[in-house]
């Protein structure tokens, strides 16, 4: 079995759990090749995932151990023993948290022990390699932002080439914002290559460079070799060399062709320069977006700040996206634009939230509510209007209310007998359950921000 997301709350623990149990899959696939051959065995493993509350940390009475427990850990198994050998299956509430990064298989009835009627499931066949699906609501407010944004639009498409920030908190609304410049850009017939940047891949070199090509060559969906005679279509006048260097970022070299022998550090600055021309030679009104750059891994992010500072003279517009704890070069591109996104006020917030669940009654507002539930982010009231359809555990009022979760189901009492050293100091924490000092548990976390973790449970068929 494997965790994610306690005992260190992960904003994307389940498309890790994903990106893990496919890993697995891919790893099996080929060791099975060699197994077959070697003992005649067919090797093929299931994986199921599951999210929901449990109790996480160091629990039991004999040797400790960190450990999950609750009744959820068992979903994932039942996901587990329902998934076809060598899949992977996803319990509703996985799928959930990870439609719009994963491709889903069409939701599907399974029957699992333990439950008297069948209960939604989703196959998992693979991560999406852009952001796909995700339904919007009208925006609500941010005209003076969309304005802005439409200016700069009209005056790089116009050949001045301008680069602009979109800054604020989770769930304020950038990514929300960048779609709309899309949507304009696009409806103005200006082409839009996007990427983005992942927490789980900061220190994977070029990564997000490397995803920047593959859009902005068209390469997806193409074989290698197509795709190499693609890349010198764009830069027909490049050092044969350089193109060998340009062809391995994103994965489309001839693996006849030896890389030229060259330091890490040369190769960055010859293909930043070959990037460069290349855009530099751009005629045509191109948007690039960049988004979660606080996420970017450093080479990208040296490559791409270069990239910055020959857009003024290109027909482009770079629209880069981040949190404020970033303060890397792209924040500090020269000539750049930044706007900073306020929180919507109580009027729009209350105008998303009658889109979203009809006349209410406005929200109490908790100096105890969780820290996903900003006033003004619209990120807490889409969360709580569609937990409210889904959810048990979340509600509208639930951004106003604190967290509290149920205390200990009866398989916990079995396995949790060690009373609790803060027990009798009238601590929320259950009773029977020790809590190391240091770790998080998952109960302390609030289920409406961060619901807590993943479960892996493999077996072979
Ligand atoms: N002005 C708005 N009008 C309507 N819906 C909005 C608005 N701003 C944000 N939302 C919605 O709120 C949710 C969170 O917004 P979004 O994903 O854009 O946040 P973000 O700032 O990109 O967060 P993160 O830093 O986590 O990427 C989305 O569902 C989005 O559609
Ligand atoms: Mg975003």
């Amino acid at each position: 079995m494997a965790v994610f997301g306690a005992p260190a709350a992960l904003e994307d623990h389940a498309l890790r759990g994903c990106l893990a149990a496919l890993g697995i899959q891919e790893e099996v696939t080929r060791l099975a090749a060699e197994v077959d051959r070697r003992d005649g065995v067919d090797l093929r493993l299931r994986v199921g995932l599951n999210s929901g509350q449990v109790i996480a940390g160091e629990v039991g009475s004999a040797a400790l151990g960190y450990t999950a427990i609750g009744e959820q850990v068992g979903m994932a198994q039942r996901m587990e023993s329902v998934a076809p050998p060598g899949a992977v299956m996803l319990s509703d509430s996985t799928a959930r948290l990870v439609e719009g990064a994963a491709v889903l298989g069409e939701p599907q009835l399974v029957r699992v022990k333990g439950a008297e009627d069948a209960i939604p499931a989703r196959l998992l066949p693979s991560v999406a390699a852009r952001r796909t699906g995700v339904s919007y609501s009208t925006l609500v407010g941010r005209e003076w932002e969309l304005s802005t944004l439409a200016a700069m639009l009209d005056r790089s498409t116009s050949g001045r080439g301008s680069v602009v920030a979109v800054v604020g908190p989770p769930g304020i609304g950038k990514t929300r914002l960048a779609a709309e410049a899309v949507q304009l850009a696009k409806s103005l017939g200006v082409e839009v290559f996007s990427t983005f940047c992942e927490s789980h891949a900061t220190d994977v070199p070029f990564h997000v460079v490397a995803r920047l090509l593959r859009a902005t060559g068209q390469l997806t969906g193409m074989d290698d070799e197509s795709a190499r005679a693609q890349v010198r279509a764009q830069v027909p006048d490049a050092d044969p060399q350089d193109l060998v260097l340009l062809d391995d970022l994103p994965g489309i070299a001839d693996p006849d062709v030896q890389l030229p022998k060259i330091d890490p550090d040369a190769r960055r600055r010859r293909l930043t320069a070959l990037i460069n021309s290349a855009q530099l030679a751009r005629t045509e009104p191109a948007v690039f977006v960049v988004e979660d750059a606080h996420w970017i891994d450093k080479v990208s992010e040296s490559m791409l700040a270069a990239l910055l500072a020959v857009i003024p003279q290109t027909p482009s517009l770079v629209l880069i996206t981040y949190r404020p704890e970033y303060h890397g070069a792209l924040a500090h591109g020269a000539g750049a634009q930044t706007i900073a996104l306020a929180p919507l006020s109580d009027s729009e917030t209350s105008t998303l939230l009658t889109e979203l669940l009809g006349p209410i009654r406005p929200l109490a507002r908790s100096p105890g509510s969780s820290p996903g539930a900003r006033p003004g982010t619209p990120f807490s009231p889409r969360r709580s209007s569609v937990s409210s359809q889904n959810a048990p555990c979340w509600s509208v009022s639930a951004a106003a209310t604190p967290a509290v979760p149920m205390w200990p189901t009866s398989a916990c009492r079995r396995r949790c007998r060690r009373p609790s050293p803060r027990a009798s100091t009238g601590s929320a924490e259950p009773p029977n359950i020790r809590l190391p000092p240091r770790r998080s548990s998952v109960l302390a976390s609030p289920p409406i921000c961060w619901p807590a973790w993943r479960s892996i449970r493999l077996s072979t068929s």
